[in-house]
């Protein structure tokens, strides 16, 4: 029901992707309550020293707490649009994060970046929004190194969100190994890992 009337909402106030002027939707205290995005980062297992980038970070409701646990490391934001980078850096030079770079393109479309240049992926409520999704797991396989990983959180209410079959149905044919699905009351992070070149592991 919820669900309904939020798909709704979104035919009516603009559809893909989700609009910059109604990122409050996607930052504010309600969501930080319930979401608990400290949480979710928790469960990517960083150790502060990756590379890491996260597509479709809207106005940094993630993108906060991940830069607060890369001490020495960096994350690239990538995002379609350039409002909501405007908004994520504002957030997140407002907590003092500088290891941040910023860059605006299409997932859908080959990613900026070399091979191999990052340790994790992390998409949060994002791959729904993708039109091509097939393209974007292919790219993220090219940029994420063998034995890196990819991290999904998808949640409810977004009425886009992949159930954790969905997801593996697109990630394994891509290179990339399931390894585990961690359920919570708003939704789940399910983590993969990219193949070593012909090797097939889920260790994370
Ligand atoms: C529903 S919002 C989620 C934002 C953030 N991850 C969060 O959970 O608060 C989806 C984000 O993905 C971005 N996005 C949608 N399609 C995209 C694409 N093809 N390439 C890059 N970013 C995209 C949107 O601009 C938006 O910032």
């Amino acid at each position: 029901m919820i669900d309904s009337v939020l798909s709704q909402t979104r035919t009516v106030i603009g559809r893909f992707p989700f609009p910059h002027w109604a990122s409050v939707l996607l930052n504010n205290p309600i969501r930080r309550a319930l979401e608990r995005p400290d949480s979710t980062i928790d469960k990517i297992g960083l150790d502060g020293h990756e590379h890491v980038l996260e597509l479709g970070p809207g106005p940094g409701f993630f993108s906060v707490p991940l830069a607060g646990r890369l001490p020495r490391g960096h994350l690239d934001l990538f995002d379609i649009q350039p409002g909501m980078l405007d908004r994520a850096r504002r957030n997140l030079e407002r907590a003092g994060h500088r290891n941040v770079g910023y860059h605006v393109g299409e997932a859908d479309v080959e990613l900026p970046f070399p091979d191999g240049a990052f340790d994790v992926a992390f998409l949060a409520e994002v791959i729904g929004e993708v039109s091509d999704k097939t393209a974007c797991l292919r790219s993220l396989a090219r940029v994420i190194k063998p034995g890196g990983v990819l991290v999904f959180r998808e949640a409810f209410p977004d009425p886009d969100r992949l159930s954790v079959a969905e997801l593996r149905k697109l990630a394994e044919p891509n290179d990339f190994a399931f390894a585990d699905a961690i359920e919570g009351r708003w939704g789940d992070v399910v983590r993969f890992r990219r193949n070593h070149y012909g090797i097939q592991t889920k260790d994370i």
